[in-house]
């Protein structure tokens, strides 16, 4: 597949996919499609501005037309949507975009992939469509759905939406969860460049209740390959779960980074916790693992002191992405926490 319509990539994960992709596979030419919301930043992209394999456009997956001529214009063979509002906490205190851009914004690509016979059409979903786990047990690809934030709500009506265009009309889809991303270009609403931002600017580390939450850290880089191993090697209408087999605790994570950036654990403040926050996520990745030979490269400690590093040598980076509306969204978000 060489002609690939990446939406979404501006982003955290799509900006790091379309690195990936173009270095790594130099046959294949990429047409990113992006809104370019306040998560959207095409300063993740400078170094692959000019290459000849790549073409940004700014657009709206939610325009059908548009989508449609840009798969006319460049011949696109797939589609890979990561465009979404992805932040959890930002779909408790505004639902909607999420719902225009998560499920209406997937229904019109599918629409056009169903229409323009398009080859493959990948949905990166997450993880968090599942819900929550307990102590114990992982989620596989037969967990059945069961989201608990709007969010995730929105995810998973999505994922149903692709499985109903595969079934309908034998579009050749599949679908991939994975679990929490780290790595460089991450928008620090996210915890762990949040956290890495203000031990940086020596603020509170606000972790929501007691910080016990567990998440399965995956990093971004191997997500990437995790894809394209699905793009290029998998079954249409097969879904896998990508995980870092990496649980750990909020509170595990944030003392990690005040260790690797030598500040003291009197900067970790608990605060309120978020509403309906799910306890614990753990994939079972054997599926993608046996199936398409597709292993993470790094281990939690190796992503995590590459992340940190590239933030230090990326102050400015983080300085321009906190600047302008970045401090009204924080404290909206963290006043009387
Ligand atoms: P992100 O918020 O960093 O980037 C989303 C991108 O989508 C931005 O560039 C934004 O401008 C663009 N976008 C938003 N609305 C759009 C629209 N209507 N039309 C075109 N572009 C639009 O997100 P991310 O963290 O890179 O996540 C990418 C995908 O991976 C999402 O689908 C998300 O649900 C999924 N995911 C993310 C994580 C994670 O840990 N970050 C985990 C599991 C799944
Ligand atoms: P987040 O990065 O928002 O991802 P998600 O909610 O999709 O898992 O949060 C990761 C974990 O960190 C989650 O348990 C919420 C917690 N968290 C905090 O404790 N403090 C924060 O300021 C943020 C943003 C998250």
């Amino acid at each position: 597949m060489e002609r690939i319509l990446v939406t979404g990539g501006a982003g955290f994960i799509g900006s790091n996919f379309i690195a990936m992709a173009l270095t790594e596979n130099p046959e294949c030419r990429i047409i990113n499609l992006d809104k370019l919301t306040y998560a959207g930043n095409l300063e993740n992209l400078t170094e692959y501005a000019e290459n000849p394999n790549y073409t940004f456009i700014k657009g709206d997956i939610c325009d059908g037309p548009f989508v449609e001529k840009i798969i006319e214009e460049y011949g696109i063979e797939a589609i890979i949507n990561f465009a979404a509002e992805s932040h959890v906490d930002r779909s408790i205190t505004g639902p909607k975009i999420f719902i225009e851009t998560n499920v209406t914004g997937t229904l019109t690509l599918l629409q056009a992939a169903r229409d323009k016979k398009i080859k493959r059409f990948i949905q990166v979903s997450t993880d968090e469509v599942y819900g929550s786990l307990g102590a114990t047990g992982k989620f596989t690809e037969n967990t059945s759905l069961s989201p608990n934030s709007p969010y995730s709500a929105s995810k998973a009506a999505a994922d149903h939406l692709v499985h109903a265009f595969a079934h309908t009309w034998n579009l050749p889809a599949n679908i991939t969860r994975c679990s929490n991303n780290y790595g460089r270009y991450q928008f620090p609403e996210k915890m762990i460049p949040l956290m890495i931002n203000n031990a940086l600017n020596n603020k509170d580390l606000p972790v929501y209740g007691d910080g016990q939450q567990v998440r399965d850290w995956l990093y971004v880089y191997d997500h990437c390959t995790a894809i394209w191993a699905v793009l290029t090697k998998a079954k249409p209408g097969d879904t896998y779960n990508i995980g870092g087999c990496n649980e750990k605790s909020n509170m595990e994570v944030v003392r990690l980074i005040l260790e690797k950036l030598d500040k003291p654990e009197s900067l970790i403040k608990h605060v309120t916790d978020r509403p309906g926050h799910d306890r614990r996520y753990a994939i079972d990745a054997s599926k993608i693992i046996t199936e398409l030979g597709w292993e993470p490269s790094v281990t939690f400690e190796q992503g995590m002191e590459k992340t940190i590093q590239w933030y230090l040598n990326n102050r400015r980076w983080l300085e321009n992405v906190v600047s302008g509306d970045y401090q009204k969204y924080y404290d909206q978000m963290y006043a009387n926490r």
